[in-house]
């Protein structure tokens, strides 16, 4: 069997992707904000062993104003909440290279990574709403590909803070009473065209070293930085032919940057709408459309258009058995290393692809039945980046004889 495909979940705070899912969910609107609704949502990924749960994100209200609860928490706060509450499944949360630092950023990183015993992930965005801007001090975004050229620098001081300490850097000997092995604790001395951190880090060394990189960026900028730096990258791929290109070019430029090809794993949206048969399917899309419609039109919100009830993701509607074949389909072409699940209603459309689709995927050997042991890069059968340590210094000086003595 080629590498099993792996099953994210992407988790939106209006009680699912679609505009209108708050009105039609057993969940009320208010669940969003509680550890409860969220502690379940991740009980049904994990009890259907899903690889990732990831959380999307933007930095303020958007302009219309029947979507402003998509986001309602803070990714990194709710997937470090999330640790005690799941056992498994790897949590990957969005996060901006254009609104924080890199030195908070690779603690906050290292923390959850400690907290979940290596299951955290970060998927790396520049933002692309100049709303943000505003929010921190500033009148728009800057422009894309200097977006992108401060995410490289950005991520290239986090992966170096990650490693700052050696694996073997914690001596912590009772009987000696050495604590640390002082060269083994390195400043990273980063200076980039756009972030300067000393470092090391407080913290030791974490499970996964560098936690799950993803990645959802498709102009060449950003394949690029996939490229480089991502593990998994959550596309938008809406025919066969262009993923198929996406995905080779997305591996070529890992190549590129002295990966190897598989290393980069590429996840396209899919919103599954599973029903009896494929006209009840299309049916349900079509009620929640009107749902969503009738709202907009009674309280004057601008025309939803077809991105707002899927973010633009392919709409698989159908059984279980056509869904789990259009998946199988698009694996066999080598236009996809797994999917993104962007369902329209949680809990209850979640629910129902675990309980259908699923099992039908497992049952062809597409994906894994038990989660095992292990980091979320042991498991995705991804390694630990390398990272150059040749130019980090040590952080204190060597003990001297005498005090050592
Ligand atoms: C499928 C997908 C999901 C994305 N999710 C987010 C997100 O949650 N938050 C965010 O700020 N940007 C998100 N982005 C935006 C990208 O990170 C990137 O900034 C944007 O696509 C512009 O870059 P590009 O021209 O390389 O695509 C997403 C993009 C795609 C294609």
């Amino acid at each position: 069997m080629t590498a099993p495909l792996i099953l994210n979940a992407v988790l939106r705070g209006q009680l699912g992707g679609h505009t209108a899912a708050w009105r039609v969910s057993r969940a009320e609107i208010a669940a969003n904000t509680t550890l409860e609704y969220w502690a379940e949502l991740a009980g049904i990924l994990e009890d259907a062993r899903f690889d990732t749960l990831f959380l999307a994100d933007t930095l303020a209200v958007p302009d219309d104003p029947a979507t402003p609860l998509q986001w309602p928490l803070d990714p990194f706060i709710l997937i470090a909440a999330l640790a005690s509450a799941t056992s498994s499944i790897g949590l990957v949360a969005t996060h901006s290279t254009t609104f924080n630092d890199p030195f908070t950023t690779a603690r906050q990183l290292a923390s959850i990574d400690h907290l979940t015993k290596g299951r955290a992930g970060w998927n790396v965005v520049t933002s692309l709403d100049d709303n943000a801007a505003l929010n921190y001090g500033r009148d728009r975004l800057p422009e894309h590909d200097l977006r992108y050229d401060i995410a490289q620098d950005y991520v290239a001081a986090v992966i170096e803070l990650l490693h700052g300490w050696a694996p073997d850097a914690l001596v912590a000997d009772r009987d000696s009473g050495e604590l640390v092995r002082r060269d083994a604790v390195r400043a990273i001395d980063h200076a980039g065209p756009y972030h300067r951190v000393r470092g090391p880090l407080h913290t030791t060394r974490t499970p996964q070293t560098v936690p799950l990189l993803a990645q959802a960026g498709g102009s060449p900028a950003g394949v690029d930085l996939a490229g480089r730096y991502a593990d998994i990258v959550y596309t938008r791929q809406l025919d066969i032919h262009g993923a198929v290109d996406y995905r080779r070019r997305v591996r070529a430029a890992a190549v590129h940057h002295g990966r190897a090809a598989h290393h980069v794993r590429i996840l396209p949206g899919v919103v599954p709408v599973v029903a009896g048969s494929r006209g009840e399917a299309l049916d349900r899309v079509e009620e929640l459309r009107r749902t969503d419609a009738a709202a907009r039109a009674r309280h004057g919100y601008a025309a939803g258009g077809p991105a707002a009830e899927s973010s633009g993701h392919r709409i698989l509607a159908g059984t279980a058995i056509e869904i789990a074949d259009d998946i199988s389909r698009w694996h066999d072409a080598g236009a996809l290393d797994g999917i993104s699940v962007h369902v329209n209603v949680l809990p209850d459309d979640l629910e129902v692809f675990a309980e259908t689709v699923v099992p039908l995927l497992r049952r062809r050997g597409l994906i894994e039945s038990a989660y095992e042991a292990g980091t979320l890069r042991d498991r995705l059968g991804l390694p630990t980046p390398d990272a150059d340590e040749s130019g980090f210094s040590p952080r204190w000086e060597p003990a001297t004889a005498e005090a050592s003595g």
